[in-house]
């Protein structure tokens, strides 16, 4: 569960269901931390570390776009894996069975908040 002292707002529910996945990044310097959130059609919010477990390329080569067409699976635009939306285990392409790292989120009103792992 996210600490509501130390978590940080990155993005909107309202954001989430227009693009169907937000990225952002905390922290400043040469590595902030990463990530994406996206919500099931349930309201189910999951939020991932942009790293890929295949080789440690960020998911996405453009800004937010992390799911397939189709909206099914989040994708990796480096070498093509596809991963489970809800549990971020890789199913199709080069690194089947990893999984992406989870991060703690939660949802407060419209804002959409990740704890940084400490
Ligand atoms: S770095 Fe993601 S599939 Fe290769």
């Amino acid at each position: 569960m996210a600490d509501e002292a130390t978590d940080v707002v990155v993005c909107s529910v309202r954001e989430l269901d227009a693009s169907g996945a937000c990225g952002f990044a905390i922290g400043t310097g040469d590595w902030p931390l990463r990530g994406l959130v996206l919500r099931d059609a349930t309201g189910i919010v999951q939020a991932y570390v942009d790293r890929c477990p295949h080789a440690g390329h960020p998911l996405a080569l453009k800004d937010h776009d992390f799911l397939t067409p189709d909206r099914a699976f989040i994708k990796c635009s480096s070498h093509g894996a596809l991963f489970e939306r809800d549990t971020g285990i890789c199913v199709a392409g080069p690194c089947p069975g990893r999984t992406l790292r989870r991060l703690q989120v939660r949802v407060d009103g419209e804002d959409v908040r990740i704890a940084p792992p400490v």
